[in-house]
Formats: structure tokens, sequence, C-alpha cells
């Protein structure tokens, strides 16, 4: 007799404006492990902002990604980030269908800056605690227009979305299922992307607050491009530091440096908003990921920026993976790149 073995894994597919990567882990009872893996870039131009200028593009190299890693995988969690994202964690009573619905309706009106008839909801109920009855649910709330042209593109990959969340939650799960929390510690998980920077809050164990910056490694990438007068190949492969034989790295140092300032003063006003808003005065210590985490000098250029001690993220600390899955990346390199596809791979998705 064959046993068939019930499939428990979910795939995270994290769609950026540089890259798109993907993580498949399976839920085991002792943990996640990495089942497949794989990263590809994008074409400079493909997506810039939350706008997808080259739809063929994206759709082809989502397929492709998918063809190269695991070409059964149909499932997706995804997520959406930037302008017209509200997201938030909230614990309600205990409900189920229409009930629940309109609980998280009232909650989003509460929350949302704009009307709720052009916004799209989905929510996730991350736990439930039937001893005091009441649920914790993830809300992810979009402008109808973006999120109906965001899946449909998924879609179009001949793939199923089947949960929306958000990056900046996505690096919070990917967080708390890797780190012990120290409730007496304040603090910022900061994912520099391409175009966006999210930053998620905690304190006193719990998260607190998100904000998206829109900011992030472009500019550098420009700034590199323009200085070094590089093609779009090398420029990737210069701000990754990977051309420290042909190109002088203190004018290198130089560049990225003249070229952060939006960003750091960026991450520096969301910084004062939060303490202005909160009782907290103070950050602790930062948590970096995202592809901005590996630009060379960046981050040390941060802390000192900031005045905050600094750390990478490891979103693969917690979690078993052959190495040889990762072909030629470097896990141990290139995981804070990993934070919002290990977050999102990380959901039970039925
Ligand atoms: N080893 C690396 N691999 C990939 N990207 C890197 C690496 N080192 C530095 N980077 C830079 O990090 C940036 C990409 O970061 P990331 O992948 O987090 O952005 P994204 O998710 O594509 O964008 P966004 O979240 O803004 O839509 C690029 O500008 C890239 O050049
Ligand atoms: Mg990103």
């Amino acid at each position: 007799m064959l046993f068939s073995r019930r499939s428990n894994s979910t795939v995270g597919l994290d769609v950026g404006a540089s890259s798109i990567k993907l993580v498949k882990l399976d839920h085991g009872k002792n943990g996640f492990s990495v089942s497949a893996i794989g990263i590809r870039e994008l074409p400079p131009e493909a997506i810039v902002a939350d706008e997808f200028r080259d739809r063929e593009a994206v759709i082809f190299n989502i397929q492709s990604l998918i063809d190269q890693t695991d070409p059964k995988i149909k499932d997706v969690v995804v997520s959406i980030s930037g302008h017209g994202v509200i997201t938030d964690k909230f614990v309600i009573d205990k409900k189920t269908g229409p009930e629940a619905e309109q609980a998280i309706l009232f909650e989003t009106e509460q929350r949302a800056p704009f009307d709720v008839d052009d916004v799209s909801l989905d929510y996730h109920v991350i736990k439930t605690d039937d001893e005091i009855n009441k649920m914790e649910v993830l809300l992810v709330a979009a402008r109808k227009e973006y999120l109906k042209m965001y899946l449909e593109l998924i879609e179009d990959c001949g793939l199923r979305p089947v949960v929306v969340d958000s990056d900046a939650f996505a690096i919070l799960n990917a967080y708390e299922n890797n780190y012990d929390i120290d409730p007496a510690k304040v603090t910022a998980l900061v994912n520099i992307g391409h175009d966006v920077t999210n930053i998620t809050y905690m304190a006193e164990g719990l998260f607190k607050a998100t904000r998206d910056v829109s900011s992030g490694t472009r500019e550098i990438y420009t700034a590199i491009q323009r200085e070094f007068r590089l093609n779009p190949e090398l420029t990737q492969k210069a701000i990754k530091g990977e051309m420290s034989d042909t190109i002088d790295q203190d004018m290198l140092k130089a560049t990225i440096i003249s070229s952060t300032e939006e960003l750091s003063s960026g991450i520096e006003l969301a910084f004062s908003y939060f303490k202005s808003q909160t009782k907290l005065d103070r950050i602790d210590w930062i948590v970096l990921s995202g592809g901005g985490a590996l630009v060379p000098y960046l981050p040390e250029y941060l802390q000192s920026k900031l005045g905050v001690p600094l750390e990478l993220a490891n979103p693969l600390r917690n979690i078993d993976y052959d190495p040889e899955l990762f072909q030629y990346l470097q896990p141990e390199k290139i995981a804070p790149l990993l934070a919002v596809s290990v977050g999102l791979a990380m959901r039970k998705a039925r």
C-alpha cells in the first residue's frame, strides 16, 4: 500500500522592482525547511515603484523562475506594499463568515484614509484563542484597481494567489519565527528594496506600527551607473560589491554615500514620526533586510548616520536547508534578500 504524504508547504513569491524571489517552505512538525528557492532579476525598468511598465517581461520572468525552481507550483502567497496599501494587525472577537467580514470591514473603516468602497480587502486569521474567544487578524487593504492589476498578473502567470500579504508583515513574520524577541527592546525591522523601504516597529515584544518610505537603492544604482559609466549589467555587479578588482573602492564608497541622502533622511523622518506618535522615545536597534543590506558600505553608513546599532537580518536562522538547493547563491550571504519571501512562505495557506 502506498501512503501519500500530505503536502504541507507554502510558496512565498516576492515580486520586487529589481528581482523576483521565490521560497517554498515545508511546514514540518519540527519546524520549517526550504524545498525550493530561486531569485531572478528583472530588466531595470520593468517595474518602477508599484507600476508594471513591462507586464510581459514580468510574467515571462515569473514563469521562468517557477520552471527553474519547481514547475508544479500553482498556489502562491504574494505581497503588496507602497502607496495606497494599508496593513494592520488587530484582535477582535472570534467570528466566522459574513459576520467576521463585517467586523473586519468596520475595523478597516476606522483605519483607511480613503473611501472603503474603492478598497479591496484581504484578511487572514493568524491566531485564534478559543479560551478568550478572540482572533488575531492580519488585514491588507489596497485600492481596488491596484490589487486587481496585481492579482491578474499573478493569474496570467498560471498561478493562484492564495493569500495577499504585505511586505511589512512578511518581514515581521520572518523575524518572529527566527529570533527570540526581547520585550525590553524597541526594534525597527527595516527592509530596503529597490524602490520602497518598509519599516516595521516592535516594542514590548509586539507589533507596534509600520510605514513604507518611497525610496530604496535605485538612487544608488543610478549614481553608480552615471559615475562609472557602466551598462545595467555591470552596474548591478558593482552595487553587489562584485567589481572590487575593476573599480576604485574609495570612489565607489563616496558614490554610494552621496546617493543615500534621500533614503537615510526618509528613514530618519519615519523614526522621528514613530517616536512622536508613541510614548517610546527611542529605537534600540535596527534589523536590516532587503537588497540594501547587501550594498557595500551602506549598513555601516546608516548605522552611524541614524545613530542606532544595526544588525543584518537572517531569515534562514531557524530554517533547515540544503545549501545545494541554492546552486550558485550563497545562502548565508544573500539571506537578507529573502526576508519577504520567507515570511510569506511561513503563512499557513490553507
Ligand atoms: N547580492 C545581491 N543580490 C541582489 N541584489 C543586491 C545584492 N546586493 C545588492 N543588491 C541590490 O539591492 C537592490 C534590490 O533589493 P531588493 O531585492 O530587496 O529589492 P526589490 O524587492 O526588488 O524592490 P522593491 O521591494 O523596492 O520592489 C538592488 O538595487 C540590488 O542591486
Ligand atoms: Mg522588495
